[in-house]
């Protein structure tokens, strides 16, 4: 009855795992939850005014699809004065969050039959995108011991004549990885040499910690022409629901997906659009604090972690995730079948490894409070050593 497409999508298993929190959570139960992918702070007051402003002052009908004209000139500034990235604000496309950005791209680049190389463990939207433009993943592995950065031998092995495009996502979901310099040059250097484009995905960009943020995108013209870069207001600034993310790309492939985004859904939400300005334009303080906040997390559940016997952690350099390695607490269960049991035995819930191909690991989310992360951890310590 339903389309192939559409029979080819998973559902959301972080969507789920949420819901089934929630379930747990109505009965009564003590659940602490590392499944979110938002911030838990609140979006700055300043940006919040501006919303409403733009509500009291009409702002409250169709804009153009591609974004207003304000908003697109100031990603395009922040994009050449922050990112080192030339770019004209008509080549900036403003969608509903970096989600719809990523599968704008896809669309816009990919014939059926292509091949996008994915570097695992790699946020499982791409892949059901990837599905959606008709084209073929084809998965680079990476692993703790090089902190989930591929090697220039594998990235390679995976490129063929059908190679459309490669995406790449830094500091990553859900591994924390911050691609090194020296590693986004290798990248560049490949898809030039085999005429592939590069879809840069940098949603965590301002959450890092000590390690560099670089775009690919800035390295020269020749990989800026290949390059869509992709970033958004969700992670950076509090703002998931407000729903707005962007997208900046050469002009034949911005047009591209403004056409797209024309039919499929038009303009993102005006008001939305207003309040990603103001963020935009809003000093640097209040996120600051937060990612100050995240960085102290991270090292308490690094901490937390590191007291399990067998549980093995690179430390990420950005976003707010972890994603210890616990194969050596499995013992013949899959990694799905542990996070149930962790969540129905010892009431905390972790989103398992292999939904990102990152099999035999758990990503936890810090973005929850201190105290919550040290009794979350302390059940998953009490279950895994339970289990062995
Ligand atoms: C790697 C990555 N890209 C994009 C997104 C989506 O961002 P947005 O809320 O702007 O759609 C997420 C959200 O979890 C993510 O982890």
């Amino acid at each position: 009855m339903l389309s192939e497409r559409i029979s080819l999508l998973n559902p959301s298993p972080t969507l789920a795992l949420t819901a089934k929190v929630a379930e747990l959570r109505k009965y009564g139960e003590d659940i602490i939850s590392f499944g979110a992918g938002e911030p838990d702070f609140g979006t700055p007051g300043p940006i919040c005014e501006a919303g409403i402003q733009a509500i009291r002052d009409g702002h409250t009908r169709y804009t153009a699809s591609a974004g207003i004209p304000e908003l697109r000139s100031a990603i395009a500034d922040k994009l050449v004065k922050e990112n080192g990235v030339t770019v004209a604000p008509e080549q900036v496309i403003v969608s509903a969050g970096a989600k719809q950005s990523v599968f704008n791209a896809l669309m816009t680049l990919c014939n059926p039959g292509d091949e996008v190389i994915l570097i695992a463990p790699y946020w499982m939207t791409y892949r059901d995108q990837i599905a959606l433009a008709e084209a073929t993943p084809v998965v680079v592995q990476t692993a703790v011991e090089t902190g989930y950065v591929p090697s220039l031998d594998d990235l390679r092995a995976a490129i063929s004549p059908k190679t459309k495009a490669i995406i790449i996502n830094s500091p990553s979901n859900p591994s924390g990885a911050v691609l090194p310099r020296e590693k986004l040059k290798e990248i560049a250097a490949l898809a030039i040499r085999h005429g592939f484009h590069v879809v840069s995905d940098e949603i965590y960009e301002k959450l890092t910690y000590g390690a560099e943020h670089i775009s690919i995108a800035s390295l020269g013209s020749e990989i800026a022409e290949r390059t869509v870069t992709i970033n958004g207001v969700s992670k950076a600034f509090a703002m998931t629901g407000w729903r707005i993310g962007y997208a900046a790309a050469s002009l034949p492939i911005a047009k591209g997906m403004s056409a797209l985004q024309d039919q499929v859904t038009s303009n993102p939400a005006s008001i939305s659009q207003y309040a990603a300005l103001a963020a935009l334009k809003m000093p640097f303080e209040p996120v600051r604090a937060m990612v100050e906040e995240f960085e102290c997390r991270r090292e308490l559940i690094l901490g937390e972690l590191a007291k399990i016997p067998e549980v093995r952690c690179a430390k990420p350099g950005g976003a707010f995730y972890v994603f210890p390695d616990v194969r050596a607490h499995l013992s013949g269960r899959t990694d799905l079948e542990l996070a149930a049991y962790l969540l129905e035995e010892h009431k905390v819930a972790c989103v398992p490894g292999s939904v990102f191909e990152g099999d035999g690991h758990l990503r936890l989310t810090y973005a929850l409070d201190r105290h919550q992360i040290v009794e979350g951890v302390r059940r998953i310590s009490e279950g895994l050593q339970s289990l062995t």
